[in-house]
């Protein structure tokens, strides 16, 4: 085989994911998974059946529309009618992806040039950082840092130069659960205005926001036209084994982004595409009552966390919670959650893993609150015996 490594540069250093080595090491070890993000408990029943329904009566079982079945593009389209006041084609304007992940790679694929430069809220999901690689670009954080991980604006001017093409945002953030205000989306919109670039917005924890309000970047004056909004049925409806995405854009944006979309899956979970369509379509009460019992878990969670000990960031969005350990006497973040299952039978993330800068991450945990809450207590019993 020759003394050519078989990845490619581009992929040096972009392994396994972290989540996939904590999730086998809870299963080893039959730890509280509180690594991953997804819910221990499945979305509604109903949608779950328009589902299993949608299988038996053969709808979405062979390859559906390219851009996703028309159902599914007006109930997204509604959907950000309905939430946030943003009016979108279904025909030319939304495309239906396989979960957000493939919505972020066929935006960046479609919309970077090698040697490009790409401007991502640091800590980044993983994603960002491969797709990126894959495009041939180059990222440049814009570090959040604690305690208060706000973006600063006047260092995100700075990291602008004639080779950035896209600022990469995602609000509500993963994993520091940072809500972006109206006045800082309004200053990077300014910025990506002035400056001509394009904006990736990942919104996938939009319905998930705690304090505040989740306002999209794509309603500021003058981002529609440079703006590719991309959400998931994952978080909000507790599917996150469908995959089911979407990207909303003004159509050159999705033409381009279509363009490498269906190189990659082409088409994704035909039945599915049906029940998600009709879960963007659930009454208010569901969108709320979701919020409102994540919201107990975040304060269950992080109670508890701050009683065994840690330093809590309570987040204002998304389902996750970064803590320090510095107060435990722990320095090394990647040591601390290796350790962590043998110690006390929980699973947490090391934000590290999300950061190019590793000093600014080194000593902080994440942790899922996703879970049932005689899970997340038992989780915290665990905890509080460190
Ligand atoms: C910020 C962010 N974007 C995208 C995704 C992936 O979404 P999906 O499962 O729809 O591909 C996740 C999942 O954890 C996420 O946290």
């Amino acid at each position: 085989m020759g003394t050519r490594p078989l990845l490619n540069r581009r992929l040096e250093g972009l392994g396994t994911t972290i989540f996939a080595e904590m999730s086998a090491l809870a299963t080893a070890t039959g730890s509280i998974n509180l690594g991953q993000g997804f819910p221990d408990t499945d979305g509604p029943a109903e949608i779950a059946r328009a589902a299993a329904d949608a299988v038996l009566t053969g709808r979405g079982n062979q390859y559906p529309p390219g851009p996703g079945i028309p159902e599914l593009r007006t109930a997204i389209a509604e959907h950000q009618q309905r939430f946030h006041g943003l009016g979108y084609d279904p025909d030319t304007e939304v495309l239906v992806t396989a979960g957000a992940t493939e919505a972020i790679a066929a935006a960046l694929l479609a919309l970077l040039e090698p040697g490009d430069e790409v401007i991502a809220l640091e800590p980044f999901y993983d994603s960002y950082a491969a797709c990126i690689a894959m495009a041939g670009a180059r990222r440049v954080p814009l570090t959040l840092r604690a305690p208060s991980f706000r973006p600063d604006l006047d260092e995100l001017r700075a990291l602008i130069t004639p080779r950035t093409r896209l600022i990469l945002l995602n609000t509500p953030h993963n994993p520091t659960g940072t809500v972006l205000t109206p006045e800082e989306l309004a200053a990077v919109a300014a910025l990506a205005v002035e400056h001509d670039l394009l904006v990736v917005a990942d919104e996938v924890y939009e319905h998930l926001v705690f304090e505040g309000a989740h306002h999209p970047i794509a309603a500021l004056p003058g981002m529609r036209e440079r703006t590719v909004s991309i959400s998931s049925a994952g978080k909000t409806f507790s599917f996150t084994g469908w995959k089911v995405g979407w990207v909303t854009a003004s159509a050159p944006l999705v033409a381009a982004v279509r363009t490498a979309k269906q190189y990659l899956t082409y088409v994704s979970a035909g039945p599915f595409q049906y029940a998600v369509a009709q879960a963007l379509r659930l009454p208010d009460e569901y969108f709320a009552g979701f919020r409102a019992d994540l919201r107990r878990k975040r304060d269950l969670l992080a109670d508890g966390l701050a009683a065994a000990g840690f330093r809590v960031f309570r987040p204002e969005g998304t389902y996750f919670i970064t803590t320090d350990i510095t107060p435990l006497g722990e320095k090394d973040g990647m040591e601390f959650c290796r350790a962590l299952p043998a110690r006390c039978g929980v699973v947490a993330i090391p934000n590290v893993v999300f950061y190019d800068d590793a000093e600014a991450g080194r000593s902080l945990v994440r942790f899922a609150f996703c879970k049932q809450d005689a899970v997340l207590q038992e989780a915290v019993e665990r905890l509080g015996r460190l």
